[in-house]
């Protein structure tokens, strides 16, 4: 299953010469060009169809290579990075000199991870030097945690693909901003605050005014086609039945099975468990997607630091006109 070294090694030299690959990582997949190359990265935006203004993340196979790309770390950063890379973290960082204006969105900070995954850690190290990537996927659309995905995503206009399975996380990098006096949670993941405190305990939650932009952090973010909206526990039944009434057909994302017979096209019970939750989401949300339904419903994720990505994630998936039409059937003659 895994790529042979050969094929590493093609993929590196097509980095090289402006290609844009698409690589594994233990998150999502992400669509890698090399970080020097304007005219590479320019392309990666391209494919995406994302704004220019959108930031990517810097890769690198090691630590050791940051003087290159960020201002010396602050002790802050540096407990994170010693306790967190290689892994599913992400540091905003003051840039470096000559670090390119598309990668940072003509922001003063350069984001920039180490991954652990094996594929992207042996495609980095051939590589030699920094892969900016974004989530391999269109902008807005669900990210991609299986190779499949990539395909479905960008067919026949993306030349390189390295299959490395499924990754284990499943969604996207912890993001923590160290480029002001007091680190702060940008982008909650599989690392929890809780876990970051743990190193750093002055770690803020969320962005400041100040803060650098986080556009992935826009509302209307990893969404399906089909219109998602959020849905208590004990509503899920009920807001099924009155939809089918009216001829449209639901799929559903619970964390349980449905209590009697539902008129449903799809039902997942993802299960109560928030990390096997998190791995499973994004592929969930695809196969819920191709149900041909007139709405994905998914019982909203309960409270607590181990759900905060799946939450995140979620809000923003949702679609809005559609959130609000089951609130108002929710709650009549609330909004009046
Ligand atoms: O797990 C991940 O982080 C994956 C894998 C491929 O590494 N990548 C990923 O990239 O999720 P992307 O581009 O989909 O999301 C990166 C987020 C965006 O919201 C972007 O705005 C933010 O990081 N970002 C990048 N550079 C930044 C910077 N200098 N300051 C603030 N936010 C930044
Ligand atoms: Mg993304």
């Amino acid at each position: 299953m895994e790529p042979t070294q050969a094929e590493i090694a093609s993929a590196a030299a097509a980095l090289r010469a402006g290609e844009v690959v698409a690589f594994p990582t233990e998150t999502v997949y992400g669509l890698g060009a090399s970080a020097r190359d304007a005219a590479a990265v320019r392309r990666v935006f391209e494919l995406k169809r994302r704004p220019m203004s959108h930031p990517l993340i810097v890769h690198l196979a090691d630590a050791r290579q940051l003087p290159q790309w960020a201002e010396p770390l602050s002790a802050a950063a540096q407990r994170l990075a010693a306790r967190f890379w290689p892994g599913p973290l992400t540091l905003v960082l003051p840039r470096a000199a000559g670090v390119s204006d598309l990668v940072t969105g003509g922001q003063s900070t350069v984001a920039v991870r180490v991954p652990v995954h094996p594929v992207a850690q042996r495609l980095l190290a051939e590589f030699g030097d920094g892969i900016a990537a974004p989530s391999a996927n269109r902008y807005g659309h669900v990210s991609p945690t299986r190779a499949q995905h990539v395909r479905d995503e960008f067919g026949a206009s993306l030349r390189w693909l390295l299959d490395g399975g499924d990754c284990d996380v499943g969604l996207e990098s912890t993001i923590v901003d160290c480029s002001g006096a007091v680190p702060r949670l940008l982008r909650p993941g599989s690392i929890t605050l809780a876990q970051l405190r743990t190193v750093v305990p002055q770690i803020e939650a969320g962005a400041a005014q100040d803060s650098p932009r986080v556009p992935g952090s826009d509302a209307a973010h990893y969404a399906p086609g089909t219109a998602l909206a959020l849905v208590a526990d004990d509503a899920i039944e009920g807001t099924v039945a009155r939809s089918a009434a009216a001829g449209r057909r639901c799929a559903v994302l619970a964390r349980r099975p449905p209590r009697g017979a539902v008129s449903v096209a799809a039902w997942i019970d993802a299960g109560a468990d928030a990390v096997h939750y998190g791995h499973d989401l994004y592929a969930n949300l695809r196969e819920l997607d191709r149900a041909g339904a007139a709405r994905i419903l998914v019982q909203a994720p309960p409270d607590g630091d181990a759900w905060d990505a799946v939450r995140d994630r979620l809000r923003r998936a949702a679609d809005p006109a559609a959130q609000s039409e089951l609130n108002d059937a929710l709650s009549p003659g609330v909004l009046t």
